[in-house]
């Protein structure tokens, strides 16, 4: 077993909602943290430096507080850059999350690239943010969405994306780590497949940026879409990522501010990217305190996170598996499978609200619902799933609690129905 580092001790410390005891006795256990993770006091500090002695508005003042403010955010652009590798920062787009990366991807290229008989191909394990906007381009475009099928184990269907993938496919969009599934697709294979035929591959980065190494070079991809609020940083901000080459030839998605280079009255020219696709004033703050939460995690290490996590995620497994009558979501970790930090469970017979609520009232966070996955819990028949997701603050004391209030949580909803 690869050896790791004990993250918990070394980061909770940074925590302040995991530092405070929620009653004599108990802290709270958060297994939430991909719906959003929680912030450490480097970046809650980052957001108070900014607003207490920066603020100002970018890229417009000629006053030195607005110089800083500028400064501030366009080192903010290069540390998103260097995070994931990309030659430029004009290659990212800052936004207000990844949903809106992902429709600012269906709009402008969407609108400008795709016709009537143009396939997309999407996964039957998206988050609806990558559904609900191709939806909106095949109304507006009359294109056509496919949809890759899954394994038994939960894994993407490579042999069905090879069968579905042709001269009609435009884009192929999908996520990097599953919100409900755990899975981690083999995106490079993925982008070989998609790029042998002249589509384009968008990464759904949400699940996997905080979690590990995430290379936009190695992986060849197109886009990527990726959220502040996932990796330890503030709600309000996200950035995509697009190849220069395609960004450059993208007509704006929203229009106002200084996205402009000229307006006259009847027409207007744009300006050089990446501004070209900030319409308004940007989140300053928010994107400054995500540059935080990047070199925060880095200076943990994402090869450290990754192998933390590894364990801990086994260990949920073993003891979630103990469990009479749990069903659990997605491929089990084994030495062969990279998975994400989460377990997506259920108990037939019993609502995953009743098993959340219960827990709660124990002090413990965790999910439950679809997920804004709805079509994959269609796909297995089920309406609702339960989950409880890791990081790398996440210790086996807490699993263990979590596992003890489960059964227990379990029986007593048995025992009264
Ligand atoms: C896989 C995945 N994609 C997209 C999103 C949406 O991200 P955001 O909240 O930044 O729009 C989420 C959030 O839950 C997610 O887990």
């Amino acid at each position: 077993m690869k050896k790791f580092k004990d993250l918990s001790t070394q980061t909770r410390k940074d925590f302040p909602l995991f530092c405070k005891k929620i009653d004599q006795a108990n802290n709270l256990i958060y297994l939430d943290h991909a719906a959003t993770s929680q912030k450490p006091i480097q970046v809650i500090e980052a957001l108070q430096q900014y607003y207490s002695f920066q603020n100002a508005n970018v890229h417009r003042g000629a006053h030195q507080l607005s110089a800083k403010a500028t400064q501030a955010f366009e080192e903010a652009r290069q540390i998103t850059a260097k995070f994931i590798n990309s030659k430029s920062s004009n290659e990212i787009v800052f936004t207000r999350n990844a949903t809106e990366a992902i429709n600012l991807v269906a709009y402008s290229w969407g609108n400008s690239q795709v016709k009537e008989k143009d396939e997309i191909l999407v996964t039957l394990m998206e988050h609806h943010s990558n559904i609900v906007p191709w939806q909106l381009l095949a109304e507006r475009t009359g294109c056509t969405l496919r949809y890759i099928g899954l394994t038994e184990t939960g894994e993407l269907d490579l042999e069905d994306l090879r069968k579905k993938v042709n001269k009609k496919t435009k884009l192929v969009t999908l996520l990097h780590i599953s919100n409900t599934l755990g899975t981690c697709n083999p995106i490079e294979e993925i982008t070989k497949v998609a790029h042998s035929v002249g589509a384009l591959v968008l990464l759904d980065a949400c699940q996997s940026l905080a979690h590990k190494k995430v290379d936009v070079k190695s992986l060849n991809i197109d886009f990527l879409a990726g959220s502040s609020h996932k990796i330890c940083g503030p709600t309000g901000c996200g950035f995509l990522w697009g190849r220069e080459s395609i960004l450059e030839k993208m007509p704006p998605f929203l229009g106002g501010g200084e996205m402009i280079q000229d307006v006259s009255l009847l027409e207007s020219s744009w300006a050089d990217l990446p501004f070209k696709f900030e319409a308004g004033t940007p989140a300053i703050g928010e994107a400054i305190g995500m540059a935080r939460a990047i070199t925060y995690l880095e200076s943990i290490g994402l090869e450290n996170i990754s192998s933390y996590e590894k364990n801990l995620t086994d260990y949920l497994f073993q003891k979630l598996t103990a469990i009479e009558g749990i069903t659990i979501l997605g491929p089990p970790p084994n030495q062969n499978i990279n998975r994400g930090a989460l377990a997506t469970f259920y108990v037939k017979g019993i609502h995953s609200n009743d098993i959340s609520e219960l827990l709660d009232s124990s002090n413990i966070c965790i999910r439950s619902g679809h997920h804004c996955c709805q079509p994959l819990h269609k796909y297995y028949g089920i309406e609702s799933t339960a989950r409880a997701s890791l990081s790398f603050t996440s210790t086996k004391e807490e699993i263990d609690l979590f596992s003890e209030e489960l059964l227990s949580s379990i029986d007593f909803i048995k025992r009264n129905s």
